[in-house]
């Protein structure tokens, strides 16, 4: 008999729900995002997503299982993220979770959102667990994170690389900002710099240290803001930037993260024999990073599409069908953790 489990994430700026069966049939995915909502203020306001996340929640809940074309009864089990993120916005979700798998009768998962990531990888193409098969070496970079985490197998994480300062997608956000570009920046900063041809180099994002794998990429917002400032594109002149000055700058800036992002998850995977890699969050929707990533990869590269790549809550749901055969549930009394490590 197959399994249905829900998925909610309300970790950020998104109220998402998704059916996923058998950790990998996506039945439905449903994600009502505040971007518009933030994007007045330039950046997430944690008081207005944890509103927006109780005033989304039911609407999302009912268009979920409609599309789904399910009952709540026909849930097998609940999966919520339950961290890493914004403290009132996890509450939220976390809470629904409870609500809904106490009346249901059926066991909640508390699951940790990096983790969510990487199984986005699940709902597409083969089975990672049978081709290529474990370790993997998992880039997780979103908004708040770049983690390179060696996934022996379901459960088993070992953290080898993290950024020491800015995580990616911030990295992308604060330079699209001083590029005036606006918010989110991931999406702004490539749609300018597609096509663009880059000449003046940026410094590359690294690290002195040539064996860690660690990230740094303040170093470079550091140099985009001078760059910025130099060519006259900041503070923003009267009548707004010249775009063709914006695009050089966004395009050399994108090319040196997506490199130093290329270089360190190769290594790690060389280094661990890893035999495949695997992309997630909302930095691995990044056309340029897809590209190059495969391009340079002589092991597989798994990347789910842009839309599993982004918060969402079939990886959610996803993850939390394999800690459920693991025989994995949670108590009543899960809290959040918005501090989450994973690894
Ligand atoms: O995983 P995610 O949706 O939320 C978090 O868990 O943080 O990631 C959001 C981040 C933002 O910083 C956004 O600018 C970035 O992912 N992002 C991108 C792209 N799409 C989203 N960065 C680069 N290129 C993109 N196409
Ligand atoms: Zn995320």
């Amino acid at each position: 008999m197959s399994t249905l489990v829900l998925g909610i994430e309300t970790s950020c700026d998104e109220t998402a729900m998704a059916v996923v069966e058998d950790g990998r049939r996506l039945h439905t995915n449903v994600i009502a995002s505040q971007i518009e909502i933030h994007a007045r203020y330039g950046g997430i306001v944690p008081e207005v997503a944890s509103r927006q996340h109780i005033l989304q929640s039911t609407p999302v809940l009912r268009q979920a299982t409609e599309e789904a074309g399910i009952r709540l009864q026909d849930l097998q089990a609940i999966a919520v993220t339950s961290g890493p993120g914004l403290g009132g916005s996890l509450l939220v979700g976390v809470n629904l979770a409870k609500g809904l798998a106490f009346a249901l009768g059926v066991p909640l998962l508390g699951i940790n959102h990096l983790e969510g990531h990487i199984y986005a990888s699940w709902l597409e193409g083969d089975d990672p667990e049978r081709a290529p098969g474990f370790p993997l070496m998992c880039l997780v970079a979103s908004g708040g994170h770049t983690d390179l985490i060696l996934m022996r197998g379901h459960g088993d994480y070992t953290l080898v690389g993290r950024t020491r300062d800015d995580a990616a997608g911030e990295a992308f956000d604060k330079a699209a900002r001083v590029l005036g570009l606006g918010f989110p920046g991931g999406p702004a900063v490539q749609r300018v710099a597609q096509g663009v041809a880059v000449r003046d180099h940026l410094p590359q994002a690294r690290l002195k240290d040539r064996d860690s794998l660690d990230f740094s990429f303040s170093g470079l917002k550091t140099a985009v803001l001078h760059t910025a400032r130099d060519r006259g594109l900041y503070p923003p002149p009267v009548g707004g930037p010249d775009p063709q000055q914006v695009a050089e700058v966004a395009a050399a800036f994108q090319k040196s993260v997506v490199a130093s992002l290329v270089e360190r998850t190769l290594a790690g995977a060389q280094r661990e024999g890893a035999r495949a890699i695997v992309l997630g969050g909302g930095v691995a929707a990044n056309a340029l990073l897809r590209q190059e990533m495969e391009r340079q990869s002589p092991v597989p590269v798994l990347v789910p599409r842009p839309v599993l790549c982004t918060d969402n809550g079939a990886m959610i749901a996803a993850c939390g069908y394999f800690h459920l055969r693991r025989g994995e549930a949670h108590a009543w009394d899960i809290d959040v953790t918005p501090n989450w490590r994973l690894g």
